[in-house]
Formats: structure tokens, sequence, C-alpha cells
């Protein structure tokens, strides 16, 4: 059997309890997870990417097969490079669609030998956003339901700073 390498990219800023789950279920499916902590150039980060990368790091640490990464440059080529076989991406409402579903071709266009897998959200993650978290992280609001508790106080705590 083939050893099937894959990889969950994203901004994670910050990790939420969606991600978590779609790495969770990934790790169990697949040889080796990337997860790759990475800059969406059409986005303005609050947390950066040694912070994001940390953080996800505390939350994937009971899964022996995930490796947290970054780097820069585009995806389709580090997979290239480092022999991975498929992206995964967990998809939330229809609204998620039209712009996973424009990435995943743009990938393939890119990188022929690249699939782009979607796992269905959980239905506790299905309206859950790293922008929500931060939006009621920042004022005060109780993110416990949202985000692994090992990495709850330390988002917390920086979420609090930037009020
Ligand atoms: O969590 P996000 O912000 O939806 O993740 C988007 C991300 C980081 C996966 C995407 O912007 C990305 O792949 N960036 C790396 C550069 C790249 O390959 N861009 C072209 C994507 S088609």
């Amino acid at each position: 059997m083939k050893n099937i390498s894959v990889i969950c990219p994203g901004s994670f800023d910050p990790v939420t309890l969606g991600h978590l789950d779609i790495i969770t279920r990934a790790s169990k499916m697949f040889d080796r997870v990337y997860v790759a902590a990475l800059v969406n150039s059409s986005k303005n980060p609050s947390f950066s990417i040694e912070e994001r990368m940390e953080l996800m790091r505390e939350a994937v640490k009971g899964l022996p097969n995930v490796e947290v990464v970054s780097f820069e440059g585009l995806l389709a080529d580090y997979c290239r490079r480092n022999k991975i076989d498929a992206i995964v991406k967990g998809l939330r409402a229809v609204s998620d669609f039209e712009y996973e579903f424009q990435m995943a071709i743009a990938n393939k266009r890119l990188n022929p030998q690249l699939e782009t897998i979607f796992l269905t959200a959980d239905s506790d993650s299905m309206y859950l956003s790293s922008s929500m978290v931060r939006e009621i992280g920042r004022y005060g609001g109780d993110i416990s339901n949202f985000v692994p508790e090992c990495v709850h106080d330390r988002i917390v705590a920086r979420l609090k700073e930037n009020r």
C-alpha cells in the first residue's frame, strides 16, 4: 500500500476546534499529515506566523503523525518538493465552496499530481471561524467552546492585548 502524505493548509489565525477536528480526522485516514500555517495575502492576521505555529503545535501534541510547518511560496510547489499527495480542507457551509473550489482548481493546474480532498465540517463547527473567535475574544466573550482547551488561555490573553 502507498504511504499517503497530506497537508492541511490554512491561516489558523488562531486555531479553532473546527481546524483541530479536520486535522484529527485526517490523521486517522492518512499516514502523514503536515499542517501548514501560511500567509494568506488577502488577510491581515492578528497572530504572527510563529504564534500561530506554536498554538497549533500545542493543539496537535497528541497526534504523532502530524507535523506543523510553514513556508513562503506556493502550496502546490511545496507539495511537489515534499512528495505530498493531497491537500485536505474542511468545508463548512455552502459559502466556503466557491473559494475552496477555486483554490483546488488552481492548485491542480499548478501541480497536476496534487489532489484536494474536502472533509465536511462537524456540525458543531459549521459556523465556526477564526474571525468569529477573534471578534468574541477581543470583546471579552467566552470562546471556550470554540478553541482547543490547551491553548484557550493564551488566545484569550493575546486577544485582550489587541483590544
Ligand atoms: O485559512 P485560509 O486563509 O482560507 O487559507 C488560505 C491558504 C493559506 C491555504 C492559501 O492562501 C494558500 O494556499 N496560500 C499559500 C500560497 C498559495 O499557494 N496561494 C495560491 C493558492 S491557489
